[in-house]
Order: structure tokens, then C-alpha cells, then sequence
């Protein structure tokens, strides 16, 4: 049997990211190119939780960032519920990401100037300028669901590291997206902090049916999601169950 195996699209399934042979290359034409991505096709379903794994340079965070549309693939087709990427201006980029996704990266990037609401409001004031009341109380309600309800009135930098990136969770749910990509979001954690924030995701990917895809190093998190994709120089190696990922791959990341 490969060893490349792939989860195949169900018909009941609702597809929210399709990729077909998306290529990244840095710096094309210069002394400095760099193919970092080869002809990357995966589909994620609605609800779907993914780790996203692979050896330091393998391609992750460049991948996450194409599929978020932080940055623009060279060559091959991005669909994101069901809209084609490829061809759209950076306006019409920009609406979808603020839309359909959501991001948690490893640093929160939260703004100490603002209380901890605010933050978590940020992504719906940019689009929206100034929030309805019931886009407030979402708001609460997440932190609430985070545990922070006590803080929400405080500035950011009062908060613990895993308080922060609670935060940050709350704020990449706020705008109620159909995909969440997480680069390493507990990779600047301890294991317990960093076991209790991984739990928010599952728990969040159940209640909201969010699909996320996760970038981890830990492979005791990435063995608590149903599925793995695993890179190996910008190419995908491993697309299946978790629990059958071939002991070859298993060895530390
Ligand atoms: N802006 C850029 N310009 C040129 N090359 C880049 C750029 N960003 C990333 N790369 C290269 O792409 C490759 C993949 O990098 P990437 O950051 O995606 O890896 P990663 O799997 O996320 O690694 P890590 O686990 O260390 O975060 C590396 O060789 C990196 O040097
Ligand atoms: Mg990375």
C-alpha cells in the first residue's frame, strides 16, 4: 500500500478549503528562488480538525499563510468555501479572510493599548466599524467560554501566556469563521497551559463546527486530532487518520 494516503471526498461532506497543486515559490527569477511548496492538493471538510505537522522549514507556515490568504500562491488553484482565490483582487482577498477565517499564531500579536474586549473585538471594528450589541455580547460570551470573563476589562499585558493566547482564540472565533488555521499556538506554552488552550480548540471545533487546522510540533496534540497531514519539503507525505500515521513518520518532530 503508499504511504501517501489521502482522505477522499464524501458526497455528505461540505468542503470549506480545496487546494489543487498549489505551488509556493519565493523570490522567483532571482538567484534566491526558493520552490517551497510542490503541488499541494488537500480538502478539508466542514468541522474537521487537522494537525498540520512536519521538520522546521518544511513548508507549514507558508502553507497556513497561502491557505489563510496572508500571501498568494505561484501556480495551482485555492478554493475556500467554494470560492476560487486565484484571480481575486487583494480587496476581495481581504473580505473573504475577514469572512471565513480566523488565525491563532504562536506570538497573539494582542494590543496592550486596548482592553482585553477590545481585542478580542478587533477583527469585527476593522471590518465593521463600530460593533452592534450583539456582536458585543459574542464577544463576552467567548470569553466567557475562554475563562476571562474577569479580565475583560483589563489591558492584555496583565494576563498570563496562556491567558493571552485564550484571548487571542476568542478573538479568531469572534467574526464566527467556517476556518481557523493555528500556527504552533501553544508552542510558547508549558505542557499543561498548553494541554488546556488545545482543548479550547476541541472543544470550539465541536460546538461551532469550525473546521481548524493546527500547526504543532507536540505529537501528543497532534495524535488528539482525527487527522494528520504531515509535510516533508513542501511536500505532502502523510494525509490520513491520526492513528495510522506509519511509525517512520511518528519519530520526533
Ligand atoms: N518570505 C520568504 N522568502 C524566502 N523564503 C522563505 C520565506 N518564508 C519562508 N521561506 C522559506 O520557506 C521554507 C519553509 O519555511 P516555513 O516557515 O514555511 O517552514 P515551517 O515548516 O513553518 O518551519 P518551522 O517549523 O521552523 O516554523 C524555508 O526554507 C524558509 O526559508
Ligand atoms: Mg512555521
Amino acid at each position: 500500500m503508499s504511504k501517501l494516503q489521502r482522505f477522499t471526498d464524501r458526497a455528505d461532506q461540505q468542503v470549506v478549503l480545496q487546494l489543487d497543486k498549489l505551488n509556493k515559490i519565493f523570490n522567483t527569477g532571482t538567484p534566491l528562488q526558493n520552490h517551497v511548496l510542490h503541488d499541494i492538493s488537500l480538502q478539508v471538510s466542514r468541522g474537521e480538525l487537522v494537525a498540520l505537522v512536519g521538520t522546521s522549514g518544511s513548508g507549514k507556515s507558508t502553507l497556513l499563510n497561502v491557505m489563510g490568504l496572508l500571501d498568494v500562491s505561484s501556480s495551482g488553484e485555492l478554493r475556500i468555501q467554494g470560492q476560487l482565490v486565484q484571480g481575486m483582487t487583494e480587496q476581495q482577498r481581504t473580505q473573504l479572510r475577514s469572512e471565513s477565517i480566523g488565525f491563532v499564531f504562536q506570538f497573539h500579536h494582542l494590543i496592550s493599548a486596548f482592553s482585553v474586549l477590545d481585542n478580542v473585538l478587533m477583527p469585527l471594528m476593522l471590518r465593521f466599524g463600530k460593533p452592534s450589541t450583539a456582536q458585543v455580547e459574542y464577544a463576552q460570551y467567548l470569553l466567557g467560554e475562554v475563562g476571562l470573563t474577569q479580565f475583560m476589562h483589563q489591558s492584555t499585558n496583565r494576563l498570563s501566556g496562556g491567558q493571552q493566547q485564550r484571548v487571542a482564540i476568542a478573538r479568531a472565533l469572534v467574526t464566527r469563521p467556517a476556518l481557523v488555521f493555528a500556527d504552533e499556538p501553544t508552542g510558547n506554552l508549558d505542557t499543561q497551559t498548553a494541554d488546556e488552550v488545545f482543548s479550547l480548540f476541541e472543544r470550539f471545533n465541536v460546538e461551532h463546527q469550525c473546521a481548524i487546522v493546527i500547526v504543532t510540533h507536540d505529537p501528543r496534540l497532534s495524535a488528539r486530532c482525527p487527522r494528520t497531514i504531515r509535510l516533508t519539503d513542501g511536500r505532502i507525505v502523510y494525509d490520513g487518520a491520526s492513528a495510522d500515521l506509519p511509525h517512520l513518520f511518528a519519530s520526533p518532530l
